[in-house]
């Protein structure tokens, strides 16, 4: 083996990675290629997403690979023959995920050791993987127009504190959207990204659409399939919106116009998911976070319809000075009173209702009670 590499499996997938990886938390740059085990679960995420969604002889790029791991694992483990593409314009990178190619029997996966816009610029494809350091911005104009029609492109976005609204000039830089803080700041946050791509792939005279789109330890991650045409760009452009939430009622909306400074957006107003591709996807033994998958994917099935802008139990309770009853319950006696409810995965003590916060506060105050 070469020296100060370590051999980690994922899923089915061995991987040669530097001995210095980080372990836990937000993974850093070292100065060396980079790895990131508690990324593990995203990747997985992409596994279940790729076995759905990927069809044989699709053109797919994980366009900032570092180690390989997310790229190689697509090929490895997807079970679909396709023309599978690695890229990092970091020399090291390109010779270890070719070293790690070869490991796992995968010849036919192309290395590229290139500017991804400069990649991107001259190739067409049906999936492309974009994870870099912090803010994904740069990559997303080429993405949205590198992408073949009805293709995907999947996003990762660590630059979180801007977009949960700690640093809301920032996020109006890069993303041309004010965050702002409230409780359901991690799916404002979310929305905003979202609203972003859209917007990027509108200016191409094309629709992004959201499959699969969640926020998970330190990151936001988006799916979207990109479709051809000026009037699906501008059908997606219709679902923006700013987010209107007053802290004394708890009253929240996602409205047309900005109604006063400091509300969030413009953001994405939309569904998050494709029913279709979370009824897909199946957390299969294989993958080393199988158990996380499936709960995940039980959570996202429940919100997948509901309305956007979740409410957490803390929120209720301080409102109303009574002690916060178990989720699940609540959660099925606002069904039991013929209200849309859910779990969020945003928020372990989070849940998604169509009821207006003033009706939420009543059933709450009267549950609690009991
Ligand atoms: C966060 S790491 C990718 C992690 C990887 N996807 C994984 O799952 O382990 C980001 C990588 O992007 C590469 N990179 C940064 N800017 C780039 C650019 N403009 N073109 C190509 N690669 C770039 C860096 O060298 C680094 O290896």
């Amino acid at each position: 083996m070469t020296s100060g590499l370590v051999k980690v499996k994922e899923g089915t997938t061995e991987l040669l990675v530097p001995e210095s990886f980080s372990r836990k938390g937000p993974g850093t740059r070292t100065g060396e290629v980079f790895y990131n085990r508690q990324m593990e679960f995203g990747r997985d995420v992409s596994v279940m997403f790729g076995r759905t969604a990927f069809k044989e002889g699709q053109a797919i790029l994980d366009g900032l690979a570092a180690t390989g791991a997310r790229g190689l694992r697509l090929a490895n483990e997807c079970g679909v023959r396709a023309d599978f593409q690695l890229n990092d314009r970091d020399i090291r990178s390109a010779v270890l995920m070719r070293q790690n190619a070869d490991m796992n029997s995968l010849g036919h996966v192309k290395i590229h050791c290139r500017d991804l816009n400069g990649l991107l610029s001259e190739e067409n494809y049906d999936y492309i993987d974009i994870d870099p350091f912090g803010p994904p911005v740069e990559f997303v104009d080429m993405a949205a127009q590198s992408c073949k029609n009805d293709g995907i492109i999947a996003v990762t976005a660590t630059d979180t504190a801007p977009l949960y609204g700690s640093y809301p000039k920032t996020s109006l830089r890069r993303y041309g959207a004010l965050s702002s803080r409230s409780p359901f700041a991690h799916e404002t946050g979310l929305r905003i990204l979202l609203g972003f791509v859209v917007r990027e792939a509108a200016k191409h005279d094309r629709a992004a659409e959201p499959l699969l789109c969640y926020h998970s330890d330190h990151y936001f991650r988006l799916h979207v399939r990109i479709r051809n045409g000026a009037a699906r760009a501008d059908a997606a452009i219709k679902k923006l919106g700013f987010v209107r939430f007053d802290a004394r009622t708890l009253d929240r909306a996602l409205v047309q116009e900005r109604e006063k400074m400091g509300d969030a957006g413009p953001l994405w107003g939309g569904g998050l998911f494709s029913r279709e591709i979370l009824k897909g996807m199946k957390a299969t033994g294989d993958l080393g976070t199988a158990a996380r998958c499936s709960k995940m994917l039980e959570v996202w099935n429940e919100e997948a319809a509901g309305p956007a802008l979740f409410f957490t139990m803390d929120e209720l309770a301080k409102h109303t000075k009574a002690s916060p009853p178990k989720l699940a319950e609540f959660v099925d006696s606002l069904e039991e009173i013929g209200a849309e409810a859910s779990r969020t995965h945003f928020d372990p003590k989070g849940l998604r209702t169509d009821l207006p916060a003033k009706e939420l506060l009543r059933h709450y105050r009267s549950f609690a009670r009991k």
